[in-house]
């Protein structure tokens, strides 16, 4: 079974900057254990019960430096919100054993050049119920080998999360634009400051999260590496916040979904076609509407487990051949295959389920990558479909550059935009997107490659052997139960994992 946490509290090196042309910055970007998904609540149309149920704990993090002497720090990255902030040292949240593990906090007395702004209340909060409040304050913030003087991050002095973030979206996300209801209340965030402090040239940049089993991949600022993808670099158009009308997530057009295998294809149709997606790299999971999730589900063999409240799968078919191909910005516009390896995750941190009953009886159980949602959208495409594409973002001409992710290259061909303004170096526009505005359809596919995906899922004898159908909880799709509070705490010990009726490896 694959590994898909690494070390909680892992440092993870910035990158070697020498040969980096001018007017670009790269990091790291390396994966490790995390809280379940911090999605910051939303005043309106947010799907907080799928988000809430997500229970793995893989996150992005990078490493930077904060104050005078610089204090290192890791931090979770997310383009799914736009503040920096960092749990102060004065919060108790890293006092207990429970959440010492990770602990990555600011001590804002031993630098020199911090300076609270007085600016209206620091305050921020997740779907998961967790939070942080305090202050803003500005001080010396670097990254890689870059550094900008004057970044305003928001400090947590009452907090229950052991960790801070780089929130790298729209400046119109920010939590202070909710604390204040108004847009004008927006500060120039990290992008920008770097724009503005000269560092990089355009409020751009790149993600190249990598393979789920790689540890690092990267963000590059102000520019694109041609050697981190294959194929056309397609871009494809930001939409705007339906409620607002603000450029405030990154919001593309999904317009196909194709299953592929050895048995055959499907065009797999929804009625919410084409589906709003956010392009969302601090969820772990995707999740789609329900007549698409159900599809793919049934192409893959998911099925999906009430006491856990997500699609699992036999943990074996990561192996399969088989792979979905997403569209996005319409007939010829960007496409990107997420194959099976990448849609299998663990469902715990240490230790497995086993299918008590059903169909897959004794196998391990894995959690699926992709997720239904009831949420009339935005949909959200996390990790599990990043990972597969190299993504431009570019929050200028707000439109998206998408290419087939090189896996593991350590190739690199950096190409910096050369203005402010400027458009995604060798990207062309998807060309019938304007068009992107079908009649919702639903047509039950024939599922021709169903057969395919599960031929390579051998039955894998489970190595704790028999869970005996015990422990009671059992459902329909035979996961054995597991208390959902334990799950999301992200505390599995031995003692219960047996109480759950769990066997561990
Ligand atoms: C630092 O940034 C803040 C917020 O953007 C701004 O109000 C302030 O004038 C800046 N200070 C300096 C010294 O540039
Ligand atoms: C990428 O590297 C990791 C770690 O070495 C390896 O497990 C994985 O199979 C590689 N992925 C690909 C697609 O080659
Ligand atoms: C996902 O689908 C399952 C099975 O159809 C359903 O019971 C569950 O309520 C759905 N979850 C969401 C968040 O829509």
């Amino acid at each position: 079974m694959r590994t898909t946490s690494f070390a909680a509290g892992a440092i993870f090196a910035a990158a070697a900057n020498a040969a980096l042309p001018d007017g670009v910055a790269q990091l790291d970007v390396g994966r490790r254990q995390a809280h379940p998904r911090l999605r910051r609540r939303a005043t309106a149309n947010t799907d907080s019960t799928s988000i809430a149920n997500d229970l793995s704990e893989g996150g992005y993090f990078v490493t930077c430096k904060i104050g005078t002497p610089a204090q290192t720090l890791t931090l979770q990255l997310d383009t799914g919100s736009s503040d920096i902030w960092v749990p102060s040292s004065s919060a108790s949240v890293c006092e207990s054993s429970r959440n010492s593990d990770g602990c990555s906090l600011v001590n804002s007395a031993d630098s020199s050049t911090f300076v609270v702004t007085g600016k209206d209340e620091f305050s921020i909060a997740y779907v998961d119920g967790s939070h942080s409040d305090g202050s803003y304050f500005t001080d010396v913030f670097s990254i890689g080998s870059s550094t900008v003087t004057n970044m305003t991050m928001g400090l947590g002095e009452s907090t229950d999360i052991n960790f801070g973030l780089v929130g790298v979206g729209y400046k119109t996300d920010e939590a202070i634009v909710s604390t204040e209801e108004d847009l004008s209340a927006a500060y120039n965030n990290l992008p920008l400051v770097m724009v503005q402090e000269g560092v990089i040239k355009t409020n751009a940049y790149s993600l190249w999260l990598n393979d789920l089993d790689a540890s690092t991949g990267n963000l590059l600022f102000g520019g694109v590496d041609t050697a981190k993808y294959t194929g056309d670099m397609i871009k494809v158009d930001v939409y705007t916040d339906p409620d607002t009308g603000t450029f405030s997530s990154f919001i593309v057009a999904l317009t196909s979904v194709e299953a592929v295998s050895s048995s055959g294809s499907d065009t797999l149709t929804s009625t919410s076609f084409p589906v709003a997606v956010v392009l969302d790299s601090g969820t772990t999971l995707s999740y789609v509407p329900q007549d698409l999730a159900e599809q793919i589900w049934k192409e893959t063999g998911a099925v999906y487990n009430a006491e856990a409240a997500v699609a699992v799968i036999p943990c074996s078919r990561a192996s399969s051949g088989g792979y979905f191909t997403f569209g996005f910005g319409g007939p010829n516009g960007a496409s990107i295959k997420v194959a099976m390896d990448e849609l299998v995750l663990d469902l715990y941190s240490s230790g497995t389920a086993t299918f008590s009953s059903g169909q897959y009886k004794g196998e391990a159980a894995c959690e699926f990558g992709i997720q239904n949602s009831s949420s009339s959208g935005p949909f959200l495409l996390g990790d599990t479909f990043l990972r597969s594409a190299y993504v431009v973002y570019d929050l200028v001409n707000n439109e998206i550059g998408l290419a087939q992710t090189n896996f593991n290259t350590s190739d690199s061909n950096i190409v910096a935009f050369a203005s402010s303004g400027a458009p995604i170096p060798s990207a062309t526009a998807a060309p019938s997107q304007a068009q992107v505005t079908q009649t919702p359809t639903f047509t039950t596919p024939a599922f021709a490659a169903e057969s395919g995906f599960g031929s390579t899922a051998t039955a894998t004898s489970s190595s704790g052997g028999s869970s005996g159908g015990s422990g009671g909880g059992s459902n329909a799709a035979g996961v054995n139960a597991v208390p959902m509070d334990l799950l999301r705490i992200g505390v599995i010990s031995a003692t219960l994992f047996a109480a759950g009726g769990l066997l561990i490896l």
